[in-house]
């Protein structure tokens, strides 16, 4: 028989009541990338919290090269050779990349810790990853791309036989998966396992060498890569075919100008920035990490200081300081980090989602009364199939993706006039994206105007009426429906200008 690194037999969890895993098997060999897959609150990450030691479960067993093993705790787990990169980034704002890294750690430990031949550690483990970052720098001052990558770091900086990985790309873009999955390949060579779980189809078919498709906490089976087709995988997710991974577009004309900015500067991150959006108009912002699509959401929302440059919102200048200034203006804002956007973990789905997103920043709450609340919130959980045993659940205890629906859900209840999302769909199965796709486009067709931030390009080719590139804190190009290609946005995205794109 093939040797087995890590074997998983018959595990079951359930949580006060409600099963989230059923007699769950599989397993990985050395040198092996075996990818989880499966719909939001399916049990992905409960499986792997078992294996790390942060939960127990109810019953089965795991062995690790041959022995039964029962972490007791995650650094039980390391010391036992397993390593996971966690799907909700945990890293501790306060201390700096190199804490972060060895948290836990022999350089990090007791009285005994060594600053000085910490840094240098993270640093090489950095520069393994081929990461700019200083390792002396806060973690709060890194971007959520940057953060997330010094999760990977932290996860590979150990001598593991296991590593687990739970959405590790989900924040960051092309240039950093790369890295990460040349990384990947080092380690396969060494004959290390890889347990890797995203909704993202290219990669998974990229890396994978079996998949596991869990569905409802049960193992729908383990495949070879190559055996599956997307649809097949799909179907096998979901439990039903799926024709398209895209709605049908609406035919609707646009309508008058909804946004308009022209020379929009922000000091360090924003160079001259012009673009406009109709009523009706998805308009997508692509680029690479770093190349200042947050930041431009932020300026318009207020959140940054704009240093020179104006902004019209339906036709009339606006002077936009603060985050109030954007909610009275008709804007509304969902952030790409799920902290900042504040949900509230403790409270329930209820509460996080009838609070606009826009409450943290303006202290203005949108009251809904009683019924009427209740009613809105159902709908929203209707709408995006939110998992959750009731609207009085905590959102803490939500599966990743459930909680993503949650942010998103709110500012549906809001009914802005201009929308400005940042990876709006991060870490949502297929099945999930298509309904927040419709209910974007049906948000279009009603004349609201979009501005949709994706690192997934397909995401943008499918949805987008054009789509605007960044590079380096500038508009490199425009591309419109039929200009779109993932080869056009791509050779902007890395600094092309505009006339060499779609000119072979
Ligand atoms: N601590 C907890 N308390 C109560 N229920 C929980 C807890 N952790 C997970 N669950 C439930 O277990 C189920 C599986 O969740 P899990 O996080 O494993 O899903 P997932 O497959 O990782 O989904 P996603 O793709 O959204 O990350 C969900 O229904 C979730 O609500
Ligand atoms: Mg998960």
């Amino acid at each position: 028989m093939e040797h087995r690194l890590l074997e998983v037999e018959g595990i079951t969890k359930s949580f006060s009541g409600v099963l989230a895993l059923d007699h769950v098997s599989f397993d990985v060999r050395p040198g092996e990338t075996h990818v989880l897959m499966g719909e939001n609150g399916a049990g992905k990450s409960t499986l792997m919290k078992i294996i790390n030691g942060i939960y127990h479960a109810d019953e089965g067993m795991i062995k690790l090269e041959g022995k039964e093993m029962k972490a007791q705790s995650p650094m039980d787990a390391m010391e036992k050779g397993i390593s996971m990169i966690h799907q909700e980034l945990n890293n501790v704002l306060d201390m700096s990349v190199a804490e972060n890294i060895f948290l836990g750690k022999e350089y990090g430990r007791g009285i005994f810790y060594d600053r000085r031949l910490m840094q240098e550690k993270a640093g090489e483990v950095l520069k393994r990853l081929d990461l700019e970052i200083s390792p002396a720098v806060k973690m709060r001052e890194l971007s959520v791309a940057k953060r997330q990558m010094v999760e990977i770091a932290k996860a590979v900086s150990v001598n593991a036989k296991i590593i687990i990985m739970d959405e590790p790309t989900s924040a960051i873009s092309h240039k950093e998966v790369e890295a990460l999955f040349g990384i990947i390949g080092n380690f396969k060579k060494q004959g290390m396992g890889i347990v890797y779980i995203s909704h993202k189809m290219d990669e998974i078919f990229r890396i994978a060498d079996r998949i596991t498709i869990l569905r409802d906490g049960k193992s729908v089976g383990t495949y070879k890569a190559g055996h599956l087709t997307i649809d097949q995988l799909i179907a096998k997710m979901v439990g039903r075919t799926m024709e398209n991974m895209f709605p049908p577009p609406i035919e609707h004309e646009p309508g008058e100008e909804a946004l308009r900015v022209e020379g929009l500067c922000c000091e360090h991150v924003l160079e001259d920035i012009s673009l406009n959006i109709r009523k009706g108009e998805i308009l997508g912002l692509a680029g690479l990490m770093g190349a200042g699509r947050s930041e431009l959401a932020e300026a318009l929302f207020g959140m940054r200081r704009i240093k020179q440059g104006k902004v019209w919102i339906r036709g009339k200048e606006r002077e936009i300081r603060r985050p109030r200034d954007a909610v009275k203006a008709g804007l509304a804002f969902v952030t790409e980090d799920r902290a900042l956007s504040g949900l509230n973990k403790k409270t329930s789905v209820k509460k996080d989602m009838s609070i606009l997103t826009l409450g943290r920043y303006c202290r203005w709450k949108q009251v809904i009364s009683g019924r009427k609340e209740n009613a809105a919130v159902d709908r929203g959980i209707r709408t995006l199939k939110i998992k959750t045993g009731s609207r009085n659940q905590n959102v803490g205890s939500l599966s990743g993706g459930n909680q993503q629906k949650v942010i998103v859900a709110r500012w549906l209840l809001g009914e802005p006039d201009i929308l400005l999302m940042d990876e709006p769909t991060r870490g949502i199965d297929v099945g999930a994206k298509y309904e927040i796709y419709s209910i974007i486009q049906k948000l279009a067709a009603e004349g609201k105007a979009i501005l949709m931030i994706s690192s997934e390009m397909p995401e943008l080719i499918g949805l987008c009426h054009r789509v605007a590139v960044m590079h380096e804190g500038r508009i490199r190009g425009e591309l419109t429906r039929e200009e779109m290609s993932q080869e056009a946005i791509m050779a902007l995205a890395a600094g092309m200008e505009g006339d060499c794109v779609n000119r072979e």
